[in-house]
């Protein structure tokens, strides 16, 4: 749970001491919806407002790397009209931040079971993808149909079928050969793992990278979700001592 009390400003960020790689489960839309008596897209297309918040201000802070948890596996069991809807507002979401993702020198990435997406939301994403891949300011990395287990499973067979094909020794398998088989292979671990909305769960979200990130539990609904928090769980991070293990 993030502790500060003050909202903190860039100026009482250490610019050195930023993390490298920041993961959010953005979670709470639907309740933010609700509360207001607006339907649960309402709550979606108010949660896609701060994902540009949040987008910008990792630019303006100069990190690297910043991954959302934008559709679990999990999220096709929604309602058919809901999970529609969510297409079609990231497919929006993609055209529209266009611009925005050029001038501002932004590269999108996607990790998930990619062929599971619509027709023309994979269209419009590699259009996106293909447009932005030679930034280099950001990598966000939207998680899109992502599941954990999945992305595990994927990368053990394609070892396992490494292995039986004699191009690897079952005995020379590591950690690294792990990490280099998953969607996340290009990129490092995440330092800092958000979640909002308070739900003490990972939600079969980047399990292996995880591993020793800082976790951020925040009771604000994703809608609600600030710069300013976001700058405050910063700070927090930046006052916790990463000591993996060690003493
Ligand atoms: C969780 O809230 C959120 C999602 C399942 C989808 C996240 C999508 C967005 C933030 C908007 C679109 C994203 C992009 C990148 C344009 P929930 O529906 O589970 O909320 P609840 O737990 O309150 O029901």
């Amino acid at each position: 749970m993030s502790s500060s009390k003050a909202s903190a400003s860039r100026a009482d960020l250490d610019p050195a001491r930023l993390p490298t790689h920041v993961a959010i489960i953005m979670d709470g839309n639907g309740r933010w919806a609700t509360k207001r008596l607006l339907n649960r897209i309402q709550g979606h297309e108010k949660g896609s407002e701060t994902v540009r918040t949040i987008v910008r201000t990792c630019r303006e802070l100069g990190i690297p790397f910043l991954t959302l948890y934008a559709f679990s596996t999990e999220n096709w069991q929604r309602p058919k009209i809901e999970v529609d809807a969510l297409m079609a507002l990231l497919k929006r979401f993609l055209v529209r931040e266009r611009r925005e993702l050029m001038d501002n020198n932004i590269r999108l990435q996607v990790i998930g079971q990619i062929d599971r997406l619509p027709p023309n939301v994979r269209k419009v994403l590699h259009q996106t993808m293909t447009l932005t891949q030679d930034n280099t300011a950001l990598q966000l990395n939207l998680a899109l149909s992502y599941g954990a287990r999945t992305e595990i499973v994927e990368m053990v067979r394609t070892l396992a079928a490494k292995a039986r094909n004699g191009l690897i020794d079952p005995d020379s398998i590591t950690a690294e050969m792990v990490a280099d088989h998953l969607y996340t292979c290009a990129i490092p671990d995440p330092e800092l793992l958000i979640r909002t909305s308070g739900e003490m769960r990972i939600s079969n979200f980047l399990l292996w990278q995880i591993a020793y990130a800082e976790i951020f539990v925040t009771p604000t609904l994703w809608p609600d979700f600030s710069k300013e928090e976001f700058l405050d769980i910063l700070k927090d991070y930046q006052r916790r001592e990463r000591r993996f293990g060690r003493v």
